[in-house]
């Protein structure tokens, strides 16, 4: 079964061939309207369900708008209107949507819930975000770099600010697209242990540097997130806001890391916490093309998942 649960769990070799479909489809749209379909359709017939149990914007927008552009139909459900908000287990939902829908793509909160899900259900699934990791926004955010700068692999990625679920999966591409890795932050907000560990694993350089201006030294990407994500208590605000503060990408910043850097954010940005305005919309930033790569990106990974 091709679930798509982490850039870690997946085949290094299908993740490059999901990079080049996800480009192949975008260049054969030529422009083309985004809404328009495709001229292939594979998921024809195919139906997909998308499941949240947390905000979205784009991860909802554009898985919905990949599968019809591919063909298929999709059901938008909010996790808080099924009954697995109200009692029931993850394992049966999973039995019970696996006879309706060929695909199953969920955020949610605990990892555990997306691992029994694919567990349970005898039709893939794909990670749209848990507390942990956000696999689909790197395969959009390699695929970005890869479209302005040509390969990755051997170039120097520094993340600012905090080890999120977003940093994790960057760790995991890392390891698997053979790129050096940066985390600058304050001590509290480091990574995961096992995902530093598993970058290093592959024999790359990954390194944590406390001081912002000389993390970004020679830097060819430099990323940064949201102070508090989503899965965060909103009483953590005001402490994390001052952690962090130190570690705002700013035009100065930016002016650290070499002359041709890239500036992405996974977006929703908070403007002038994390990320000045200046940064966003300057000459470095292609935080545009990464949000529209969600779309060709996502289409690449269903059509692996279900092997069309
Ligand atoms: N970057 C991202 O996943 O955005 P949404 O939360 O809007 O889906
Ligand atoms: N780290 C953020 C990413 C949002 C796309 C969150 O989990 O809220």
């Amino acid at each position: 079964m091709n679930h798509f649960l982490d850039i870690h769990l997946t085949d290094p070799a299908a993740l490059r061939s999901m990079i080049e479909s996800a480009s192949a489809m975008k260049a054969a749209r030529n422009g083309r309207g985004l809404a328009a379909p495709d001229d292939e359709t594979p998921l024809a017939g195919r139906m997909v369900a998308l499941i949240f149990e947390k905000p979205s914007t784009r991860t909802r927008v554009s898985f919905d708008v990949g599968v019809r552009q591919m063909g298929g139909q999709t059901m938008v459900l909010s996790g808080s209107e099924m009954q697995l908000g109200h009692g029931e287990t993850i394992a049966d939902t999973a039995r019970v949507l696996s006879r309706y829908v060929d695909l199953i793509m969920i955020r949610t909160y605990e990892e555990s819930v997306l691992q029994e899900l694919a567990e349970y259900a005898s039709v893939p699934v794909i990670n749209g975000l848990t507390n942990r990791t956000h696999p689909c926004q790197i395969m959009a955010d390699v695929m970005t770099y890869e479209e302005h700068r040509g390969p990755i692999a051997g170039r120097k990625v520094v993340w600012v600010g905090d080890g999120n679920n977003v940093c994790a999966s960057f760790l995991h591409a890392a390891g698997q697209f053979g790129f050096d890795f940066t985390f600058t932050g304050p001590p509290p907000l480091d990574p995961e242990v096992e995902w530093l560990e598993f970058a290093r694993g592959k024999g790359i350089a990954v390194e944590i540097v406390r001081d912002p201006f000389a993390a970004v030294e020679g830097a060819d990407l430099v990323v940064t997130d949201t102070w508090v994500s989503m899965h965060d208590s909103q009483s953590i605000r005001e402490r994390r806001h001052n952690m962090l503060r130190p570690y705002q990408v700013n035009e100065r910043l930016m002016a650290a890391a070499k002359p041709d850097v890239l500036f992405m954010h996974c977006l929703p940005a908070h403007r002038e916490d994390e990320v000045t305005s200046a940064v966003m919309d300057g000459p470095h930033s292609v935080i545009w093309d990464e949000a529209e790569n969600r779309l060709h990106a996502q289409k690449a990974i269903m059509r692996w998942c279900l092997g069309v």
